[in-house]
């Protein structure tokens, strides 16, 4: 019996490159629209993946934690943005703000990536990307990458291609 859903599979990080590494390649993948939802404890790595989206995305600026400022955006040449939200100060399951983040402009403009998405579930698309990252020792993190509808089911084919082949 497969304990993950159809698309879905997990990845071993053995370091913070790793992880940026996985990012760089998933987020080379992502177009306007797309939403990439990532839960996991404090250290669990959210962060350090994000770094890679954002580069991988074609953002040369440095990613750093928005804990304190909600939302940073990342402007790639062309034209398009990466909205990197930090949800661990929203209240919980609180309908989104719009003033903080306006669903509908964002998703229409760019990409959203959301740390400590459970948080947000119900005022977040059913349809997303979503990544679990747990802690398993001072070096290595556990992803489990889950798809919620075609389009990041689409994308996990992919990258399950560029990161392990076949
Ligand atoms: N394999 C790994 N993947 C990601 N981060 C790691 C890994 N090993 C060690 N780390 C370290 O763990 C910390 C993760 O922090 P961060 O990415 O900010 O997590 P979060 O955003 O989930 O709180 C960083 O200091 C990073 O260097
Ligand atoms: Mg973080």
């Amino acid at each position: 019996m497969p304990i993950l859903p159809p698309h879905a599979f997990e990845v071993f990080s053995h370091s913070p490159e790793q992880t940026r590494r996985v990012g760089i390649r998933l987020g080379s993948l992502l177009q306007v629209g797309d939403i990439v939802c990532l839960e996991g404890d404090l250290g669990s790595g959210k962060t350090t993946l994000v770094q890679g989206i954002t580069q991988g995305w074609g953002s040369p600026s440095k990613v750093t934690s928005p804990t304190y400022v909600i939302v940073n955006e990342y402007d790639r040449p062309g034209g398009n943005t990466l909205f990197h939200c930090d949800a661990y100060r929203l209240q919980p399951d609180n309908p989104l703000d719009s003033a903080i983040l306006d669903l509908d402009r964002v998703l229409a403009d760019g990409v959203l990536v959301m740390e400590w998405a459970e948080r947000m579930k119900t005022s977040l698309p059913k349809e997303n990307l979503w990544i679990q990252m747990d802690w398993i020792n001072p070096d290595q993190r556990h992803l489990i990458l889950i798809p919620h509808g075609h389009r990041y089911e689409s994308i996990l084919k992919k990258l399950q291609q560029a990161l392990f082949g076949g």
